[in-house]
């Protein structure tokens, strides 16, 4: 952690190591301070001559080293590692270690969570474990015995299939484990501790039967059922979709509480962060459900994409978080909503990975240059590494799409290889030249897609013609023309889909290719208005111009949701612009643009043939975050008055239709089901504009939702919907919260990122407060991120408040934080990092803060890649 200058290293510099582990036989005696650990490497040579073994290694006490049985002293012991002068081909390396997990507050390598021993070695925490070469191309066989007190750690766990145990004097007890399938040590996995356990079975399509343990803290069982299920789910999606079966005999997760991300892959053995396995209805939101059916086949399908085939380095991470996360929104689009699954994906990229693309971390889904690797698990890498996968199989269909999977596994299961391998099987299957594609895997930013469109009505051809702009990244000046797929539909003044190519079909995929370029084509009639990219068929900014009337009758007409969605964004994003550009925008929106913008509205309110989900979902004024990628700038007080004048004018010229939707949409008892999740938000959509439009006059309803609620979607959007609009049931409501789940972690989570986003003049000496809350640990990233994350993040007003008090405060969070887990402050320093967006004003302030980090003695290698870069 402590570090002179880091120094970044590149992609182009990967070598093949000189020698490799082919097989290891690991022991581990467990203690909470002082864990032994022997590592029994069977290495063979693969370079000629090489004699210097080089192996990595980071916080770790050196206890023995023998080679061959011998004790052993040919070596260096440098602060990565440890530098082995041996020249043999073939010998057994047998390390002794010492190692502390009490005190890895890190979350990296083998730590505790709570009283439960667990490991988390993606990316390179393994190398805090034992001397090893801590590379995904290294692909060995592993071993694992482990011993420790039996009445406090019943459950020993290791990757692959148990092989043996027994039990020792002094109440301790040993485990042992042999996993068969070579790994990459990234995808090793121990826990031990004393859990509730779920179990159940899967009986694969070649008929064996795989064993599934989910483990939970005790007292949780009931609150595991639905990821178990998802298990299953996920399971036979896999086969069904993709062919791939399950590999192992037995399947097993566990949840734990302290953990840096969602979950991990390792090998038959996942660890996930406890929020993304425990639901039950009165404590999780319809939102949880989903992500934990998500996160669990997410998991589940890295099996395969990830596993079996993984990467060679990890500037490849996006060949297996991309694929994988396009494999689970497909997962999801077919188990739930497809519509507002892919709305809710294109959110995600518009309001982070656009902005990440715009920020001093703008990077490639295949980065060329890495600091610290934990900084590169970003919307980038994994959202549009999933968008690129999708350009794809929009390209190829789902049949060339899977005969280029299974190509893809034919040559490469058991390897560890790069992104071109993929696309080459992609390719190769489809005997498709995908040269001009691998551009995306190299090269960053949001293109920006100008289009326009002439109609020749005597021969009936439309002529649509598309530049695309590339402009300048912080990592890269030059830019070249990427392949833009656009997925297009035509309507006509009824809002029918016309036919185009002289046949039937009324929608086509074209691709642009170069910088400009246009298309001629039969079209049935007169276009009235056009869809260009349907589905958001590429990670773009599209901008084609069309009057309000135009996008109107995409919204109520479009045969694709997210064109549907995305016309209101563009409505409304013409209306912004004109008040940006405007001599007074902090005004918000005039009178006029308020009017029309609630008469398209106040149609799709009454449109009784939209899809109850997408209703809701268009019904919402868009998030500041998705505002705020409208220009380069970001005018804060003109964006929140836009904002929130918006919604005070629909909730009240509306309000007598929000009352009635919020009666028409009440559910009967809790079903995790689309048609009540879909009723769900719109009653709650309601109720916030009732909130808006008077809140005194709604309060009472609000009440009686709150106390009747027999779900948690309902309770939060109680409590959302007077955060800033009720402050005396706000706090009211949130002291009764608090009262009835101070035991569950997870609800009180949902709790501390209410009162952190909640925007009030002492919001920064509430917080401070909340700090001292007996449920509050800097330790434990689920509540940093609800507190101090919600903060930094979503609490827009407070965050950055013009005095700066914002800045600071989080700046002096960090610097906390930053000496106990410095992944997790690399990830919430990000709203600093874009200064450069904000007015003259308010960027002095945060370059002051981020010089502060800056200058911090032993400041992480994380924190310190990305504040450099911001003030590069
Ligand atoms: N591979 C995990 C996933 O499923 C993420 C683990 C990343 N961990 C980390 N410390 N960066 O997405
Ligand atoms: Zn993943």
């Amino acid at each position: 952690m402590t570090h002179s200058v880091p120094v970044a290293k590149k992609r182009a510099d990967y070598q093949p190591a000189d020698f490799e582990i082919e097989h290891v036989k690991l022991a581990f005696y467990l203690d909470e301070t002082r864990t032994k650990v022997r590592a029994i490497s069977t290495i063979s040579r693969r370079v000629k001559h090489a004699n210097t073994l080089v192996l990595d290694g980071v916080d770790l006490t050196l206890l023995s080293l023998n080679i061959d049985g011998e004790p052993y002293h040919d070596y260096l012991q440098t602060d990565a590692g440890l530098q082995i002068n041996i020249d043999a081909d073939n010998f057994e390396l047998c390390i002794d270690t010492q190692i502390n997990p009490e005190q890895n507050s890190s979350l990296e390598g083998l730590y505790k969570s709570a009283g439960t021993y667990c490991t988390q070695c993606e990316a390179e925490g393994f190398r805090k474990i034992t001397y090893f070469l801590d590379r995904p191309d290294n692909l060995a066989t592993y071993d694992v015995y482990i011993e420790a007190e039996q009445a406090a750690f019943p459950y020993l766990l290791s990757n692959g299939n148990p092989t043996g145990q027994g039990e020792l004097e002094n109440g301790k007890h040993w485990v042992s484990w042999s996993d068969p399938y070579k790994k990459p040590s990234y995808l090793f996995a121990l826990v031990a501790g004393d859990f509730d356990l779920l179990e159940d079975s899967f009986s694969t399509l070649s008929g064996r039967e795989v064993k599934l343990q989910l483990f939970v803290d005790k007292g949780n069982a009931a609150k595991g059922e639905h990821a178990l299920a998802s298990l299953k789910k996920a399971m036979a999606w896999d086969e069904q979709v993709y062919g791939l079966e399950y590999d192992l005999d037995i399947y097993m997760v566990v949840a734990v509480d302290f953990f840096n991300m969602g979950a991990m892959e390792n090998k038959g053995l996942n660890v996930f962060n406890s929020k993304f396995v425990l639901a039950d209805d009165l404590s999780a939101t319809d939102e949880d459900y989903f992500n934990i059916e998500s996160v669990i086949a997410h998991e589940y399908f890295h099996n395969w994409t990830g596993n079996r085939v993984t990467c060679r380095d990890w500037f490849q991470l996006s060949l297996k978080e991309g694929l994988t996360v396009f494999r689970d929104q497909q997962f999801s689009s077919d188990m739930a909503s497809a519509a507002i699954n892919r709305i809710n994906n294109v959110k995600v990229i518009r309001e982070h990975q656009f902005a990440e693309d715009a920020s001093p971390m703008s990077h490639p889904i295949r980065p060329d240059e890495v600091m610290e690797m934990n900084n590169f698990y970003t919307v980038t890498v994994y959202n549009k590494g999933a968008e690129v996968i999708s350009m794809l199989h929009k390209m190829l269909g789902q049949t060339g799409f899977r005969a280029g999977m299974d190509l893809y596994f034919e040559r490469h299961d058991g390897q560890a290889v790069t992104c071109d391998d993929f696309v080459n099987a992609m390719a190769d299957a489809n005997q498709k030249n995908l040269n001009l594609f691998k551009r995306w895997y190299a090269q960053s930013g949001t293109p920006e897609v100008f289009a326009d469109y002439l109609f020749d009505e005597q021969n009936q051809i439309l002529t649509l013609s598309v530049k695309q702009v590339n402009a300048p990244t912080a990592d890269q000046s030059y830019k070249q023309a990427l392949s833009i797929p656009l997925d297009i539909e035509v309507l006509d003044s009824t809002g029918t889909p016309l036919p185009l190519f002289s046949g039937q079909q009324t929608s086509a995929v074209l691709t642009l290719e170069q910088q400009q370029q246009s298309w001629s084509f039969h079209c049935a009639n007169q276009p009235a208005a056009l869809c260009l990219l349907r589905d958001f068929s590429a990670p773009v900014k599209l901008h084609l111009s069309q009057t309000d009337e135009q996008l109107k009758l995409i919204m109520l007409n479009a045969s694709d949701a997210f064109s549907r969605f995305d016309a209101w964004h563009q409505l409304l994003n013409r209306y912004i612009n004109q008040t940006l550009e405007s001599e007074h925008p902090q005004q918000g929106l005039p009178q006029k643009a308020l009017c029309s913008i609630k008469n398209v509205l106040a149609e799709v309110l009454n449109d009784d043939k939209i899809d109850l989900a997408l209703k809701a979902e268009m019904l919402c004024v868009p998030s500041f975050e998705t505002m705020a990628q409208l220009n380069s700038q970001i005018d804060v007080e003109a964006l929140l008055a836009i904002k929130q004048g918006l919604e005070h004018f629909l909730a009240t010229e509306l309000v007598e239709s929000w009352f009635y939707h919020y009666q028409n949409n009440q559910t009967a008892a809790y079903e995790y089901n689309q048609q009540q999740v879909a009723k769900r938000r719109m009653h709650n959509v309601c109720l916030n504009y009732l909130l808006i439009a008077d809140a005194a006059k709604y309060a009472e309803q609000a009440k009686q939702q709150y106390l009747s609620a027999d779900n948690m979607s309902d309770t939060l959007g109680v409590l959302k919907a007077c955060q800033d609009n009720h402050v005396a049931l706000f706090d009211e409501l949130m002291a009764d919260f608090e009262q009835r789940w101070q035991h569950d972690a997870l609800v009180m989570d949902k709790w501390f990122a209410l009162q952190a986003g909640a925007f009030r003049s002492d919001i920064l000496s509430r917080i401070e407060l909340l700090k001292e809350h007996s449920g509050f640990s800097l330790r434990n990233p689920n509540r940093t991120r609800a507190l101090i994350g919600t903060f930094a993040f979503y609490n827009t007003q407070a965050m950055h408040h013009i005095d700066g008090s914002g800045y600071k405060w989080l700046t002096e969070q960090l610097i906390l934080l930053d000496k106990i887990n410095p992944q997790v402050a690399a990830r919430i320093v990000t709203p600093m990092l874009q200064f450069k967006r904000y007015d003259a004003i308010r960027q002095p302030l945060i370059k002051h803060q981020l010089m502060r980090l800056a200058n911090q003695p032993d400041l992480s290698t994380d924190l310190y890649e990305k504040v450099s870069k911001a003030l590069n």
